[in-house]
C-alpha cells in the first residue's frame, strides 16, 4: 500500500471521532462544475457553482464533451473561489468529496482527478459519494433539524424513484421508474413546445398562464405500485402538439404545459403521500432538480397538511445540482465509516441507490 493511502486511513479513522470537520467537496456529474466547503455535514462555508446552461442551450440539451471539456477549464477557479468564499485555506481542511457516479463519464472524470490530485497533493482522504444520496443531502443543508428516518421522493434529470432513509447511510429503494426520469420527461415536453434547455423551470412558468384543460390520448400508468412510468405520457404530449401542427390546428402551449405537468404532478405526490403512510412514516422529504418545482410544492403540501405528514423541499440552490450536497453527504459517509476511496476512483455512468 502506498505511503499516501497508508495515511488517508489513519486520517480518515481519526476524522470519525473528531468534532469540526471540513470537507471540500467537488460535483461535475453533468453540466455544473461545483466545488463547496461544508463544515460538519450541516453548515455550508462556501458553494461555488460554474453552469454551463448558456453553453448547451444552443444545442437544446447537454452534449458530453462539451460538458467535459467547459469543467477543465472551470475547475481550478471555482476551487481557488470556493476556498475564499469560506475564509479558510487548504491547510484547515480535513478531506477532499467528490461526486463519482451517477452521470456522464467524462464531465465525472474532470471532478474525479481534480479531487484525487488535491488529495493526494495535501494528503488527505478522498471520499467517493453517489450524486442521487448528495441530492438527499441538500434537504440537510437547507434543514437543520432534519434528521433520518424518511420518505424521499427523489426526482431529477437521471432519477424518478421513492426511497426509505433509515438513517444517513441506510438507504433503501422502494420504487422507482420503469423507463423515463421524470425530469428527461419535462425537458422532452419542453423542447417539442420549442421552450430552451433546460425544459422543467420553463414548463414550470408557462403552465402558470395555463389551464388543465387537455386530456392526453395515454394509459394511465401503474397503479398499485410505488414505480413510475412516464415515457406513455411523454409520447402522448409529443404525439398532441405534433398533430395538431401538422393538421394546422392552434393549440394553446400554455395549456399542454399545464395538463402535463398537473398529471406529473398528481402521478408523483400521490405516491409520496400513500408511500409515506404505507411506511408509516410522518416525514417526507423531496430532492432533486424537479423538487424545485411550484406546482409540485404546492399540491404536495396541500396533500400532506391532510395526512399529517412533514414535507421538506430543498431550498431552490440547493435542488440543482451543486458540492455543497455532496459536502454534506460525505460528511455522513465518514461518520458512518464508508466512503474511502483510493486514487483508482474512477466514474460510473450508473450508481445502485440501495446502500
Ligand atoms: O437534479 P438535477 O439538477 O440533475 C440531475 O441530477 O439530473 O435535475 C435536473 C432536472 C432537469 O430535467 C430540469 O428540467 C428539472 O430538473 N427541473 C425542473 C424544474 N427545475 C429543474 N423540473 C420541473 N420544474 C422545475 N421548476
Ligand atoms: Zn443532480
Amino acid at each position: 500500500m502506498s505511503r499516501y493511502q497508508t495515511e488517508a486511513i489513519r486520517k480518515f479513522e481519526a476524522l470519525k471521532s473528531k468534532k469540526e470537520v471540513t470537507i471540500l467537496a467537488i460535483e461535475s456529474s453533468c453540466d455544473e462544475t461545483a466545488v463547496s466547503v461544508v463544515r460538519n455535514g450541516r453548515e455550508v462555508l462556501s458553494n461555488i457553482v460554474a453552469s454551463q446552461i448558456d453553453i448547451h442551450k444552443k444545442f437544446g440539451g447537454v452534449v458530453p464533451e462539451v460538458a467535459s471539456r467547459n469543467h477543465v477549464m472551470a475547475i481550478a477557479g471555482c476551487y481557488k473561489e470556493a476556498l475564499k468564499e469560506a475564509k479558510i485555506s487548504e491547510n484547515d481542511l480535513d478531506a477532499i468529496a467528490v461526486t463519482y457516479g451517477a452521470g456522464l463519464i467524462g464531465a465525472l472524470l474532470v471532478g474525479i482527478n481534480f479531487a484525487k490530485t488535491l488529495a493526494y497533493a495535501l494528503n488527505l482522504p478522498l471520499i467517493g459519494v453517489s450524486h442521487v444520496h448528495g441530492h438527499i443531502s441538500a434537504n440537510y443543508i437547507s434543514h437543520p433539524n432534519l434528521t433520518p428516518p424518511f420518505v424521499c421522493l427523489m426526482v431529477s434529470g437521471g432519477h424518478t424513484a421513492l426511497l426509505k432513509v433509515d438513517d444517513y447511510t441506510k438507504i433503501r429503494l422502494i420504487g422507482s421508474t420503469v423507463d423515463d426520469s421524470v425530469g428527461e420527461c419535462f425537458d422532452k415536453v419542453a423542447r417539442v413546445l420549442g421552450l430552451s434547455y433546460p425544459g422543467g423551470p420553463n414548463i414550470d412558468r408557462l403552465a402558470k398562464s395555463g389551464k388543465n384543460v387537455i386530456k392526453f390520448n395515454y394509459h394511465e400508468p401503474l397503479k398499485d405500485t410505488f414505480n413510475f412510468s412516464f415515457s406513455g405520457l411523454k409520447t402522448a404530449v409529443v404525439n398532441y402538439v405534433h398533430n395538431n401542427e401538422q393538421a394546422g390546428r392552434e393549440f394553446s402551449a400554455e395549456d399542454v404545459a399545464a395538463s402535463f405537468q398537473e398529471l406529473v404532478v398528481d402521478e408523483l405526490s400521490e405516491k409520496a403521500v400513500r408511500c409515506s403512510l404505507k411506511e408509516n412514516c410522518k416525514t417526507l422529504v423531496v430532492a432533486g432538480g424537479v423538487g424545485a418545482n411550484s406546482r409540485l410544492r404546492e399540491k404536495l403540501k396541500g396533500k400532506c397538511e391532510k395526512e399529517n405528514i412533514d414535507v421538506f423541499f430543498p431550498i431552490l440552490k440547493y435542488c440543482t445540482d451543486n458540492a455543497a450536497m455532496v459536502g454534506s453527504m460525505a460528511y455522513y459517509y465518514l461518520k458512518s465509516g464508508i466512503g474511502l476511496s483510493d486514487l483508482t476512483l474512477t466514474g460510473k455512468p450508473n450508481v445502485p441507490i440501495t446502500i
